[in-house]
């Protein structure tokens, strides 16, 4: 059982002591009480592994966030969010269920282990050429910027079917959408742009779902359309919605996975000599960086209905925030949490969520996570930090490193 500390004074998670090394707080406010009610935040803030999972199932929760995206866009910007905000309503992570099952449906199976491990050669290619290209053995360089955010960006381009032509704009329109999703718009200027730019992202991939039914290619649009579900029990428009969802749900996270890893390897060098010594522990091992600091820090929800809590009475509307940073080091859940061990066998970590919404995407992830660790840890037997001190984009979502300078 957790014991309960007197002494603790809330403090803002984007406080910038905070946002950059945020365990040692979070790891103070799960022991205060693993359930609070945040007045600075206007949240409940869950960090308890326990009520964050069960949170997860909790049918008076509701993973709708649409409605509070759209109240906050400035007046002047919502003659254009009315088509923006159908788009997003289709988005797998902001529908309940049953709708929620009959839009994931028809991406099970072509996210599937199976199915992404057909690209496991093009993937192991893609590393090996990029890091040929950007990562000389004894240069010294960015990891982030070399290897971490190009090699998910190119893996996901060729896996969707984007053209390599048509990759600026369609990274571009991601992270406006991203800006938007993620909180960072603020000028009304700025709603507009990313609003139109969802509306642009969601005709140019209604353009590819045309041209592969004309023409299917080995790719994700082709599957899916094989599977012969759309136009039956998701229409076009929902499945092109749902495709908006994808690059940013994945590109960033999939980069932040390989650069958290990848430092915290290089932290620990008796797990990184474990891990060389025995290529049997890679998985473990990207597993183990998901837990211990990885890409996505919460998940946000609502109260959809009055419920208690453990004990604590959740109101409808009440925004809840599921700390899943803290709930992947609670002692409750995993011994000795403050530790970074490959030799973990216990795979509750919440790094992909956990219930109805879990991660689609974690097999392409894990795929290209493995790829990744696999070359450096084979062909880069001296990679190693180059300086210590970090700095980190400030976010309440993500766990996004600026830059991880390394010796390769
Ligand atoms: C959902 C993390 C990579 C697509 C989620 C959730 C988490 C997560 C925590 C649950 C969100 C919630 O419950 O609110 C990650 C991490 C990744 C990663 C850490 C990389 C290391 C990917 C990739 C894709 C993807 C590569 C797709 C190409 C999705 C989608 C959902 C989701 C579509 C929503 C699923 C649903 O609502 O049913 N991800 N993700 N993710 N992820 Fe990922």
């Amino acid at each position: 059982m957790t014991s309960t500390v007197t002494t603790f004074t809330e403090r803002y998670l984007l406080d910038p002591a905070i946002n950059a090394e945020p365990y040692g707080y979070l790891a103070a406010l799960r022991e205060h009480d693993p359930v609070y009610w945040s007045t600075m935040h206007r949240a409940w803030l869950v960090t308890g592994h326990a009520p964050l999972t069960r949170c997860l199932r909790e049918p008076a929760i509701t993973a709708d966030r649409v409605r509070p995206l759209m109240d906050a866009v400035p007046a002047g910007a919502r003659d254009d969010a009315e088509r923006a905000f159908a788009i997003l309503s289709r988005w797998m992570v902001f529908n309940d269920p049953p709708e929620h099952r009959r839009l994931r449906k028809v991406f099970q199976e072509p996210f599937s282990a199976r199915a992404v491990g057909r690209y496991a050669d093009m993937v192991a290619r893609a590393t090996r050429a990029l890091l040929a290209r950007r990562a000389a053995p004894g240069g010294v360089g960015d990891l982030l910027a070399d290897v971490a955010k190009p090699l998910p960006a190119l893996v996901f381009a060729r896996w969707l079917g984007v053209p390599q032509r048509d990759g600026p704009s369609f990274w571009y329109w991601n992270a406006r959408v991203g800006d938007l999703v993620l909180g960072a718009t603020q000028e009304e200027r700025e709603y507009r742009t990313s609003l139109q730019s969802l509306v642009n992202l969601d005709d140019y991939l209604a353009g590819l779902v045309r041209a592969r039914r004309a023409e299917p290619a080995d790719d994700l649009i082709s599957s899916v359309l094989a599977g012969g579900e759309i136009g039956a029990s998701v229409s076009e428009a929902e499945f092109v919605g749902m495709l908006t969802q994808l690059a940013f749900a994945g590109g960033e996270t999939t980069s932040n996975l390989i650069a958290n890893g990848v430092r915290a390897l290089l932290q620990h060098p008796e797990e990184l000599a474990a891990v060389r010594a025995d290529p049997e522990l890679l998985p473990a091992s990207v597993e183990e960086a998901l837990r211990f600091d990885g890409p996505s820090k919460m998940s946000i929800r609502a109260a959809a209905q009055d419920f208690d809590l453990d004990g604590h009475d959740v109101r409808a509307g009440d925004r809840i925030f599921l700390v899943t940073a803290a709930a992947n080091r609670d002692p409750d859940r995993f011994p000795e949490p403050e530790r970074f061990s490959v030799h973990r066998s216990d795979s509750t970590h919440l790094g992909f969520g956990h219930g109805a919404h879990f991660c689609i995407g974690a097999a392409l992830a894990r795929l290209v996570a493995r790829a990744v660790l696999t070359v450096l840890v084979h062909d880069y037997p001296d990679l190693a930090l180059a300086g210590s001190a970090h700095e980190w984009q400030s976010s309440l979502l993500n766990r996004s490193l600026t830059a991880l300078p390394v010796r390769y």
